[in-house]
């Protein structure tokens, strides 16, 4: 694979003087929640050694975030459900703000001692967020003296506080963001062929510019999830109820014939799991891809599909993936996507592939087929994720270079 230019050295915590320093640091805490629990603490995990070691340096560590996708003020994606789960990993008190901006968030800030925590609430709650703008900066600014990114999950989105902040403070990667962009760049430097790309997911549409871009980069793009299904639809087969978007399917034909030109070959299933909705009580059976009934949902690939990917796995040295099969959070649904990652984690394990996933939802399906740690490296990322595959220049990284010139 090859991609665009690694970037340039960025600054880190190792060029940063932080004793005494407010510390605005910019972490991913976009968890999935039910109601006010955290369901996967993964994101969680990885930031903590980041923030830690930023206490432990004598620092005010005010810690900002998003969560969701709000259009101002919403209790429901509050972070403040948050603050106990930092709490019992951290072993530290962690205060709260009600704003991250204004009167509130300058009181709390001006309470923290030297080494204490606070976490600012939702980012998105503001507008000026989303459009990075200079007022809203300025006034995140006025809490800090110094900014951390330890959100490579969100550096692809240039806002205020991924973006703008690095702009207007003196700068550092954190931890997490140092080791995701090392081991990407030195992963997929020079990745050994052949290259399987796994994309998988609900829609195609969200991911057409990756597909178009991986095509370029890689010998084998298997396509699995919701997505499959238009390209199903798109080749004439019935897909009974299946999730699809028919207006993708020019689109999704346009790729088959330019992956054939750039001799990628694509993998579609060939068997499907239906059952009539996504239960695990309702009756689910395997049929060929030909045979699915008007009233059949696919909510998994087939096990004849999943011998086909395994035979490939074999012959594969670089796997990237992002996108479960099927609808894996109900069993028996996960069977296709358990199979694959367990077959990736042993090949990993005997030194015959290197297997790189990201995104909340593989995260998840790895977590689950319990071979997360097995893989070679584990992206947190989502988003961000697919555009560095794609050879993007990310903004949030992109704004770190040179950050501590500033200082
Ligand atoms: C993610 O979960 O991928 C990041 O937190 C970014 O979230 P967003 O897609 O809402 O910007």
């Amino acid at each position: 694979m090859t991609r665009a230019a690694p970037t340039a050295p960025f600054p880190t915590l190792d060029d940063a003087q932080l004793a005494g320093k407010r510390v605005l640091v910019r972490v991913d805490l976009n968890v999935p929640m039910d109601a006010s629990e955290v369901l996967d603490c993964t994101r969680i995990d990885r930031i903590l050694p980041n923030l830690r070691e930023i206490a432990a340096k004598g620092a005010k560590v005010i810690i900002l975030s998003h969560l969701g996708r709000p259009k101002g003020p919403d209790l429901q994606l509050s972070l403040r459900p948050v603050v106990p789960e930092l709490e019992r990993r951290l072993g530290k008190p962690v205060a709260f703000s009600p704003d991250c901006i204004g009167d509130v968030a300058e009181k709390a800030v001006a309470a923290m001692r030297d080494g204490d925590y606070l976490l600012l609430e939702n980012t998105r709650f503001h507008a000026g967020e989303e459009k990075n703008d200079e007022k809203f900066v300025a006034a995140l600014a006025e809490l800090g003296d110094v900014y951390v990114n330890d959100a490579f999950s969100t550096a692809h989105r240039a806002h205020g506080s991924t973006e703008g902040l690095a702009r207007k403070l003196p700068s550092f990667a954190g931890r997490s963001m140092q080791v995701e962009l090392e081991i990407l760049t030195n992963l997929l430097a020079d990745p050994a062929h052949p290259i399987m790309a796994i994309v998988g997911g609900a829609k195609v549409s969200t991911k057409l510019e990756l597909l178009g871009n991986l095509m370029r980069r890689v010998d084998l793009l298997v396509i699995g999830g919701g997505m499959a299904n238009t390209f199903l639809a798109a080749q004439g087969k019935a897909i009974g109820k299946s999730i699809c978007e028919m207006e993708f399917a020019n689109v999704a034909r346009q790729i088959v014939a330019e992956a054939a030109s750039a001799h990628c070959e694509v993998v579609l299933p060939v068997d499907v799991v239906v059952a009539p909705r996504p239960a695990a009580d309702a009756a689910a059976h395997v049929v060929d891809v030909d045979h699915v009934a008007p009233d059949d949902m696919i909510l998994d690939i087939g096990p004849k599909t999943v011998e086909r990917i395994e035979a490939l796995l074999a012959g594969t040295h670089t796997l990237v993936w992002n996108g479960p099969f099927g609808a894996f959070e109900v069993p028996p649904f996960d069977a296709g996507t358990t199979d694959v990652a367990m077959v990736a984690a042993r090949l990993t394990e005997a030194g015959e592939l290197e297997s790189i996933a990201g995104g909340g939802e593989t995260i998840a399906a790895l977590n689950k087929a319990g071979v997360a740690k097995e893989f070679t490296y584990i992206s947190t990322a989502g988003g961000a994720f697919l555009e560095w595959l794609e050879g993007k220049r990310l903004p949030g990284v992109e704004a770190l270079r040179n950050g501590a010139s500033k200082v």
